[in-house]
């Protein structure tokens, strides 16, 4: 067993048949300590398991953890390459005790394992333990059987674990290996300790107190232990081999190295080959952990460690990009124990090409400058700081690229000099901010965001994470605390929160501390990367600097992550059914819907919005990945993606493609989009609900239901359906006849009903008429047939006066209808022979006035009028046979 895969499993074999859990290795950004930028340790993960504060299934576990050490406290960047064993990514092997076993089983368990099953010599082995640790002293001695000699008490911090100025800590027992007179070096405590003859290989911290504050140690309830073992040194040691970048797979990657350069290291570029090797591993486990390359953060160490190693693949001869290229060979050794390397395959070797690209157009002419500039420098001079600040500004190069291209020369860099520059640079960005006007109430965030940077926004990845207060505001001016009660913002030093962006709404969520509850209203963001978290304080008093627990609201993110993916699958499908000019002229996502706004000039369909539903929905069948990509702007436009109207996009974007079957080779739907989306198609659910409406002139807006929203919308439509088919008696599949005949059949019986009125009104029977007299009167020489009817609708009354004028033969038709609101309408005829002695609309407004209304018109045979009050029919009728009685 000495493959660095097999000594990895066998590491991890070992302490499963003893009990303990094989926990995976968390991602690289911690997720539970707002203070530290990378994980660097083993027992990172279980920070809060070793103080008490979260609980797990087990109490004994084992890791290959991954680690960074690069930017922050933990630092081996300048290192790397020029040393046998300094790493920016490298794993480190640990066993932990939760409470269970302490110093005793851990000293055998280790022992056990480097002598039984890893076969290192009993006798080249030695070990420390702090100063006034007699237990570990006696077990040492009791186990291994070591003489005092190889049992070195050490009573310096180097031999006492601590994580940062608070947590879990305790002494430690650091076990090394004599790797022979040949090398230089003494033992550990000896003044000439650094040499690499004497070399540490496993660190057992025996957890035991929690430092609350500065001078302040605490004993933990229950002793735990924590133990590292670096996965690099330990292959080294049993390779026999002494320098890291000597085992197996690091000869693999430096391999690979030599093949794409077309030749391999000599004793004078060996340390560029190792470099690349590092580099490589730490860039690609980081993109795949979704760090991304930028200039602030995480991301700027991930740049500055990218760009170190394409100087050094420049320095090889390399005019191409290179590092994408050894992403096989990375996958090919550490791909089976870390999956989200093949995983993240395609992202790592876009990101890395994309990036090698980018800084290729600058990188020669940078070097150029830099060569020219230090022509006349020998060792021991300094590299002048404002040309360090121009490579930077200008050439993207970062400072620790250049204090590496000088450093096997002698020669440092002007720090203060490159300082100053930079700051001059701020203050002219303050001073054309002043002048740029922006509204007194955003005044804040300028100097906010100058003063913290931008913040790191961790919600792709997760949604709970810790961040630590960088400022709070209420009222629109900085506070030192909010209390509860208090609304206000809170600006973090990173957070998992979504700020309302490209359509889609800010999240909300909680924020928490021992005796602190904070609701989250609404994340916004303000000069484009200073994450502002409107608050309310539910509880407690919250202060800048305090740590907070961080927990977005997770299924009202999971609905707007199914809408928002969504979207994309409509547009791409209104584009199919409508045609190319359907272009996005906004969107909105939220929780419950999505509208999305676009460029037609009609409206759509009822069976286009079905087309698009279904073509949409097959994608969702598809259950296909959904895939993100880093890409320069043009690139991305170049591959087919889609852009939102109006939105400002940087040089690089990220790509989000999803489904599959069209010509583009990302994916069916392709959209620069910074939004968050669904894992895969299938998560949406389904898309239903499709409304089409206009917003403007050429510009309409569908709106649509994913995931739950969508199931409950469509639960209720059948419930309707179905109780509406049960109302019927019909199965439901016959409604639609049903509600047909029905309706036929409706109108039927009103046509009927309305003439048996009709009939009945003119027949003078009983319930007809209102009880006004249904007699045909003779005025003068003249009939008049005056009546007042009631059921009689105003507009069937001409019809009616027809009929009368039939039934008389020769004279007069007046009659009234009160409608149900208490109006009335009157109509009049005159029969032919007599229209030359009485004009039906003379008549007809002498009963209009009678009914309080006045007007009225028509023919000299028939007219119509109306009036408001209903009650006056009598006297209408009476002012007709006035009228004629003349
Ligand atoms: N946490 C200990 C270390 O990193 C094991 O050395």
């Amino acid at each position: 067993m000495s493959g660095v895969n097999e000594i990895r499993k066998g590491f991890l074999d070992y302490f499963a048949k003893a009990e303990h859990r094989v926990v995976p290795s968390s991602a690289l950004v911690p997720r539970n300590d707002p203070t530290l930028m990378f994980t660097n340790a083993g027992m990172v993960q279980f920070k809060n398991v070793f103080t008490g504060v979260e609980k797990r299934d087990y109490v004994r576990a084992t890791t290959a953890q991954k680690c960074v050490r690069a930017g922050g406290k933990h630092n081996d960047l300048d290192n790397v390459g020029y040393t046998a064993r300094h790493h920016t990514f490298f794993e480190m092997l640990g066993n932990f005790s939760f409470g269970d076993y302490f110093k005793e089983r851990a000293i055998e368990l280790a022992w056990t394992l480097i002598t039984k099953e890893f076969g290192l010599p009993k006798d080249k082995l030695l070990v420390t333990v702090y100063a006034d640790d007699d237990e570990a002293h006696g077990l040492w001695k009791k186990i291994a059987g070591f003489s005092d000699d190889r049992i070195i008490r050490i009573g310096t911090s180097d031999n006492f674990w601590q994580m940062g100025d608070t947590g879990p800590c305790g002494p430690c027992s650091e076990i090394f290996i004599d790797q022979g007179p040949a090398l230089q070096g003494g033992p550990p405590g000896s003044p000439d300790e650094d040499g690499d003859r004497f070399l540490e290989f496993w660190n057992l911290v025996f957890m035991q107190y929690e430092q609350i504050e500065p001078g302040n140690r605490v004993p933990l309830p229950r002793p735990s232990i924590d133990t590292g073992m670096g996965l690099e040194r330990i292959a080294a040691i049993m390779q026999g081999v002494h320098s890291n970048y000597d085992t197996d797979l690091f000869r693999s990657l430096i391999e690979a190295v030599s093949h794409a350069i077309g030749r391999g290291p000599t004793d004078d570029n060996r340390a560029s080959y190792r470099v690349i090797a590092d580099h490589l591993r730490a860039s690609a486990f980081l993109v795949a952990d979704g760090v991304l390359p930028s200039n602030e953060g995480r991301g700027y160490v991930l740049r500055r460690i990218m760009r170190r190693a394409m100087r050094h693949a420049e320095l090889l001869g390399a005019r191409d990009p290179l590092m994408f290229k050894l992403v096989p060979a990375l996958a090919r050794e550490m791909g089976q124990a870390y999956p989200e390397l093949t995983r993240a395959d395609a992202l790592i070797t876009e990101t890395l090409k994309l990036e090698e690209t980018r800084f290729r157009n600058t990188l020669a002419k940078g070097l150029s400058i830099l060569d020219d500039a230090s022509k006349s420098l020998k060792k021991g001079d300094m590299f002048d700081g404002e040309t360090a600040f121009t490579l930077y500004d200008t050439y993207g190069f970062p400072l620790d690229l250049t204090q590496d291209a000088l450093k096997t020369r002698g020669i440092s860099v002007d720090i203060a000099s490159f300082s100053d520059a930079m700051e001059r640079q701020r203050a002219k960005a303050r001073e054309s901010w002043k002048g740029s006007g922006d509204a007194a109430s955003e005044a804040i965030w300028f100097p906010l965001r100058e003063r913290l940077g931008s913040t790191e926004f961790l919600g792709y990845e997760t949604e709970s994470a810790e961040g630590v207060v960088a400022a709070l505001i209420k009222d629109g001016k900085e506070v030192a605390a909010l209390k509860a009660g208090d609304t206000g913002q809170i600006v973090l030093n990173q957070t998992p929160f979504y700020g309302e962006s490209g359509g889609q709404v800010g999240d909300t969520g909680e924020m928490r501390a021992s005796g602190v509850k904070i609701a989250v209203t609404d994340t916004q963001k303000k000069q484009g990367d200073l994450f502002v978290h409107d608050v309310k304080v539910v509880e407690g008093t919250v202060k800048a600097g305090d740590p907070l627990l961080l927990e977005v609201d997770h299924s009202r993110r999971a609905a707007i992550r199914q809408n928002h993916s969504a979207t994309h699958l409509l547009h791409e499908a209104l584009r199919l059914v409508l045609g190319d000019h359907v272009a996005q002229k906004g969107s909105m996502v939220s929780a419950d819907r999505l509208r999305f706004d676009f460029s037609h000039p009609k409206p759509v369909t009822a069976h286009e919005l079905a087309q698009v539903e279904e073509i949409a929905n097959d994608i969702v069948l598809q259950n296909a990945p959904v895939t993100t990509r880093l890409m320069a702007l043009d690139d991305a436009r170049a591959s087919g993606a889609r852009a939102l109207f109006g939105e400002k996009y940087g040089d690089e974007v990220r790509v989000v493609a999803m489904g599959e079957g069209s010509g583009n080779t990302l994916g069916w739907s392709v959209e620069l989009c910074g939004g968050t989306h669904v894992k895969r198609t299938g998560d949406i659910g389904f898309i239903t609900g499709l409304t089409d409406s206009g917003v403007a002139a050429g510009v309409r807006r569908l709106e649509a239901m994913t995931g739950k929203a969508a199931r409950h919308f469509v639960n209720r439509e059948l419930n309707i359906a179905r109780h509406a088919a049960a109302e019927l008696k019909a199965p439901l599949e016959d409604m639609p006849a049903r509600i047909t005949a029905l309706l036929d059949e409706r109108k039927k019986l009103e046509r009927e009903l309305t003439d048996a009125k009709k009939k009945l009104a003119m027949g003078g029977g009983a319930g007809a008429s209102s009880g006004a007299p249904a007699d045909i009167r003779t005025v003068g020489d003249i009939k008049l047939m005056a009546r007042a009817v009631t059921g009689i609708d105003i507009k069937d009354l001409k019809s009616l006066a027809d009929e009368g004028k039939k039934q008389i033969g020769s004279g007069v038709v007046a009659l009234v209808a009160t409608s149900e609101d208490g109006k009335a309408g009157i109509v009049v005829g005159v029969t032919a022979d007599l229209t030359s002695r009485f004009n039906a609309v003379d008549l007809v407004r002498k009963a209009s006035e009678a009914l309080g209304g006045k007007g009225g018109g028509g023919r000299p045979d028939m007219a119509q009028a109306g009036g408001p009050d209903g009650a006056k029919a009598e006297a209408a009728l009476k002012a007709v046979e006035a009228a004629l009685a003349g």
